[in-house]
């Protein structure tokens, strides 16, 4: 697809843990993708986002289960990247 891999999404995650930290005042954010989609992880990473867990088939997507990978950042780890 044309705009993939232009940093649009890393943009907008990007916005969205500002708004979630500094607006809603949250303390930590997670976040999950389906294992077969890699470069939402990448865009995780690239937002300063940590690997935490896989939770192995645990959506049924589409008749099959389905393994979820889970990122999480707190507050503190945020600030120290802005
Ligand atoms: C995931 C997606 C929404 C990200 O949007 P985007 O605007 O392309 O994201 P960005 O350009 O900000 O960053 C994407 C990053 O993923 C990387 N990437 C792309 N395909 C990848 C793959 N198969 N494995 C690992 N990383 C990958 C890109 O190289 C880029 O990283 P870089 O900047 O270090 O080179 C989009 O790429 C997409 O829809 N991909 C297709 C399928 C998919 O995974 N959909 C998710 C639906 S849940």
């Amino acid at each position: 697809m044309p705009n993939w891999g232009q940093g649009y999404c890393t943009e907008a995650a990007k916005e969205i843990l500002r708004y979630g930290f500094e607006v809603l005042g949250l303390h930590r954010i997670h976040s999950g993708h389906f294992s077969r989609n890699p470069a939402s992880g990448k865009v995780m990473q690239k937002i300063g986002m940590v690997y935490e867990d896989c939770r192995r088939q645990h959506r049924l997507k589409l008749g099959e289960y389905v393994d979820i990978v889970d990122y999480g950042i707190l507050k503190s780890d945020w600030q120290k990247i802005i």
